[in-house]
């Protein structure tokens, strides 16, 4: 299984590492597939995603993705960061390996549970819908189609 040199620097050196102390939204998701946890923590301001990081007990792609996804969030109304897909993850990662797209699932779920956790918080309805990595039929290998370039 091949890496790409993204994710290994990610994984090497992931960003935004740690909890944030009264964080506006917690979000903490876990994969059913391997056991693997994640715990995302933000700050929002008007909307928008001023501070953010993880805490994940995972493989190597999910460190990756976590960091990753961090990057892509800081900054986004919440409302374009719950969009944010598995996907575009891993294309920014310059790809993942078919055996661990589904470690992504991790950072994105992670994500939009935080998000929902702050609406929530706020007297707000929530907006991710479903968080995928919780529905028993969940399958981590349907898509599989995104794969490192060798
Ligand atoms: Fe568990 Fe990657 S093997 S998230």
């Amino acid at each position: 299984m091949l890496y790409s040199d993204k994710v290994m620097e990610h994984f090497n050196n992931p960003r935004n590492v740690g909890i944030l102390d009264e964080a506006d939204g917690v979000g903490e998701v876990g994969n059913p597939t391997c056991g693997d946890m994640m715990k995302i923590t933000i700050d929002v301001d008007d909307d928008t995603i001023s501070d953010i990081k993880f805490q994940t007990l995972g493989c190597g792609a999910a460190i990756a993705t976590s960091s990753m996804v961090t990057e892509m969030a800081k900054g986004m109304d919440i409302h374009d960061a719950v969009n944010i897909t598995k996907k575009q993850v891993a294309d920014e990662l310059d790809g993942l390996p078919a055996p661990k797209m589904h470690c992504s699932v991790l950072a994105t779920d992670g994500l939009k549970a935080a998000i929902d956790d702050y609406l929530v918080k706020q007297g707000r309805e929530p907006i991710a819908g479903d968080i995928e990595s919780n529905d028993p039929d969940f399958d981590p290998h349907e898509e599989s189609d995104v794969e490192l370039d060798e």
